[in-house]
């Protein structure tokens, strides 16, 4: 079966886990610690904050800035769903802005439109809290734009980065752009804890409240236990930390393959009638996913197509959700099809090929050969 994604584990990560478990120190400590600091160095921010998984980076970033009951939080349409699950269980409610058709992230010219109609009512202005972009597939929402325009209504962006760890703009990495930069180490990102997350901040008191909400709300600056409000476990375990340690090692090396296996892929799919994911000349593309746009007319075929391919040996799935139309935020309120028409349009053309750091070209030629066939077969 050629795998839609493989992390890349070897012998170290192995060597590192074992000796943290033979050790008995398993919960968050001095490898949590070397881990953040890693994080922190690499990406370039003062502080990295590990927590249990990205969800929980979301769900804490949004604390941290004080999002709460009523609040609105704008945020892009076609996500995993925890993007928009994170302000929900803040009390909050999420408005869903449209993406571009060729990047897959939130439209700059859409949240300012939004966002100008929520200013001109004072009793909707007031309850918006903050703008949370997501750096789809690892290629980063324009950022330049979208916080230009948080700036002028004074709005704070916190990036849902939880695929672009490395990906930057004009060399400024993902996470260092907004107040918090949130990942995922789930194994279908370049580099993997299992399940692991990290919040990235240049602000001390921020990542001194995250520091204290993800560990039940202790006083982080007290020498006695004690509580300063009411927070989650949300740690990370040593062993994950130790994992992560090995793994952010390797992670450029990673890096460089996907964006060797993207090249090839995009060759492959030259003059073609299946569209390549767009590169941007001012960014760095991680490609966490190499998602490809389907013919509209083989769009409405894709679960036979993912079927087909797996028949073949071949493992791909759709690209990611568009939210607003899940039966919950739709039921809630009241997002139809045609409110969200690019999100609509990606969610059903997308599919995600495989692709990790030890994919062969022979193994990249025939997932492209089964799909054009497939293509040639019903247009
Ligand atoms: C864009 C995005 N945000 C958030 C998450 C949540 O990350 P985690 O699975 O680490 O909780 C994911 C996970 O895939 C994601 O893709």
């Amino acid at each position: 079966m050629i795998r839609l994604t493989v992390p890349s584990i070897e012998e170290d990560d192995l060597q590192a886990v074992r000796e943290v478990i033979a050790s008995g120190y398993l919960v968050q400590g001095r490898h949590v610690e070397i881990f953040e600091q890693a994080v922190a160095n690499y990406v370039g921010a003062n502080y990295a904050i590990a927590v249990s998984n990205c969800t929980a980076a979301l769900h804490l970033a949004l604390l941290a800035i004080n999002v709460q009951q009523g609040d609105l939080v704008l945020v892009s349409a076609y996500s995993w769903i925890a993007t928009a699950n994170v302000i929900e269980l803040c009390g909050a409610q999420p408005v869903f802005i449209d993406i571009e058709r060729d990047t897959f992230n939130m439209d700059p010219d859409a949240l300012q439109n939004t966002l100008s109609n929520l200013m001109s009512v004072p009793a909707l202005a007031k309850r918006v809290k903050a703008i949370l972009p997501v750096h789809t597939f690892g290629l980063m929402a324009d950022l330049t734009k979208i916080i230009n325009i948080a700036s002028t209504y004074n709005l704070p962006v916190i990036e849902d980065a939880a695929c672009a760890l490395g990906a930057d703009i004009n060399e400024k990495k993902a996470g260092t752009w907004g107040v918090m930069g949130c990942f995922s180490f789930h194994p279908r990102k370049a580099i993997t804890t299992g399940e692991g997350g990290i919040i990235t901040t240049n602000d001390s008191a921020i990542a001194r409240r995250l520091r204290s909400l993800r560990n039940h709300g202790i006083d982080t600056e007290s020498k006695e236990v004690d509580f300063i409000e009411p927070g989650f476990n949300y740690r990370m375990t040593e062993f994950q930390a130790a994992l992560g340690g090995t793994q952010m090692n390797k992670l450029e090396r990673i890096i460089r393959a996907r964006q060797t296996g993207a090249k090839r892929y995009n060759e492959l799919l030259k003059n073609t009638a299946i569209k390549p994911p767009v590169s941007l000349k001012e960014q760095r593309h991680v490609y966490q996913s190499y998602i490809v746009l389907l013919p509209e007319q083989i769009a409405n075929l894709r679960d036979k197509l993912i079927n087909q391919l797996k028949n073949e040996g071949i493992e791909t799935t759709i690209g990611t959700y568009h939210m607003p139309l899940s039966k919950y935020y739709s039921t809630r309120y009241g997002y139809k099809l045609g409110d969200l028409p690019i999100a609509e349009e990606v969610r059903r053309r997308s599919l995600a090929l495989p692709l990790y750091e030890t994919i062969k070209q022979e193994e990249q030629t025939k997932v492209i050969n089964h799909l054009l066939t497939f293509n040639d077969k019903y247009v």
